[in-house]
């Protein structure tokens, strides 16, 4: 291969995490070329939060990330915070609102995101080559990527080509699969905000119920996540359910507070003695949707009216109400999960850069490391801190 343009960094995807070192590359001084095989930048970012892009959380902190090394983001999250983030947004003059639980959107559009990235690029002089099929990448004495359109070369290389989700916006393993190449260890990726798959009479239960929503208490193993749920004609959904799947492993349960802080027992109690002639359904209906109610009522309820029931029958609905043991059959895979957990293990990289301990001049960052934030902003945080963290160094 003869290479046809030298760099000082070559940049491997032009999503959030690679933009985003990109710049901090460039605004060093750095030549920095961006290359992606899609023929757009950005695609993930244009679609995230509805379209009005969750860009950060204000309490964004590191016990709100998933890795086998929990302490890893530390560095770059102090480095680079949300607060210099929500400065350039401001800087850019694009509008925004805490939408709920310190979750920042734009008023108007995720365009206006990706829009001020390409600009903070022009100006950095960083060099965008889109739709470029990247062949094969190799190391002498400086990187050299092959792709279906030339070859180049440079002396740093910062991987960030995301990881498994959402394989029709263009998402592949190339990360995984160099980082390997180069002797990098991999945390086994797995699929992470993903909806819940169930199977048998709980299908059977759930699927009727499709897009009943109520808040929950969503709980796997120690993380316990309070927000809306939502049934679908496969399982469960929602932000609680997207973030407690974060936790799941195959095999293990999920549990759900349907009535989060509420004595449920007492509740039903007091129905029967108060309306002891109403209808279980209706009763149910005063704590819980509608048509989960007569769902519920009809399973566990099998009277015509409150006082027909024994109170142990309410007792037990009560204990399931604020306790609901599941056990998922699977999750809805990487065409629907908003993050990829696992990844570039974290072991082989240095927290301050990003920075691979035994290649110099690589650099991973973004989805493509063994890390992944909750739902709620932290992972476009988590893509801004370590790009940056790595063009500092790149
Ligand atoms: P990202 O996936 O953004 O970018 C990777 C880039 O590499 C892409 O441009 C891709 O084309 C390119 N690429 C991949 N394979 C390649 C190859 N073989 N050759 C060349 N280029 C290649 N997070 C958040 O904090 N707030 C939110 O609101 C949302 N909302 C949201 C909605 C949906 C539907 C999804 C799927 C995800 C979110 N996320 C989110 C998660 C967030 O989008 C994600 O964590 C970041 O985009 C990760 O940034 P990266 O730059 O690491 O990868």
């Amino acid at each position: 291969m003869r290479p046809n343009l030298d760099f000082d960094v070559i940049v491997l995807g032009a999503g959030a995490a690679g933009l985003f070192a990109a710049i901090a590359a460039g605004q060093r001084g750095r030549r920095v070329l961006v290359l992606d095989h899609a023929e757009a930048p950005g695609k993930k970012i244009l679609i995230s939060g509805g379209g009005r892009c969750n860009f950060t959380n204000l309490h964004c902190v590191p016990d709100r990330f998933l890795s086998n090394n929990p302490h890893f983001v530390r560095s770059a999250l102090a480095r680079y915070t949300q607060h210099d983030f929500i400065a350039l947004v401001r800087k850019h003059g694009i509008a925004f609102h805490e939408k709920t639980l310190g979750q920042l959107f734009c008023d108007g559009s995720a365009r206006q995101i990706l829009a001020m990235l390409l600009a903070e690029a022009g100006a950095a002089g960083v060099e965008l080559r889109l739709s470029h099929r990247i062949a094969e990448v190799t190391r002498a004495e400086r990187f050299r990527v092959r792709t279906d359109r030339g070859g180049f070369e440079s002396p740093s290389l910062v991987l960030a080509t995301g990881g498994l989700s959402i394989p029709k916006l263009g998402a592949t393993g190339l990360a995984h699969d160099i980082a390997r190449r180069f002797g990098l260890p991999l945390v086994a990726p797995r699929p992470g905000l993903v909806p819940l798959t169930f199977g048998g009479g709980m299908l059977e239960l759930m699927r009727p119920l499709s897009g009943v929503a109520l808040e929950t208490v969503a709980r796997c193993g120690r993380a316990g996540f309070r927000e809306a749920m939502l049934f679908t004609h496969r399982g469960l959904s929602g932000p609680a359910i997207l973030q407690a799947s974060s936790y799941w492993r195959e095999g293990e349960s999920l549990t759900l507070d349907l009535l989060p802080e509420q004595d449920a027992a007492a509740l039903l109690r007091a129905a029967k003695r108060a309306r002891p002639r109403a209808e279980p359904r209706t009763v149910l209906g005063g704590l819980l949707p509608q048509r989960l109610a007569e769902a519920l009522a009809t399973r566990h309820l099998p009277a015509p009216r409150m006082a027909d029931l024994p109170d142990r029958a309410l007792d037990a609905l009560a204990a399931q109400l604020r306790a609901w043991r599941l056990q998922p059959e699977e999750t809805e895979g990487y065409a629907k999960a908003e993050v990829t957990l696992g990844g570039v293990d974290t072991a082989a990289l240095s927290s301050r850069d990003c920075h691979a301990r035994e290649v110099p001049g690589l650099f991973v960052v973004g989805e493509a490391v063994d890390v992944t934030g909750w739902l709620g902003g932290y992972n476009f945080q988590w893509a801004w801190s370590s790009g940056w963290i790595a063009g500092q160094a790149a």
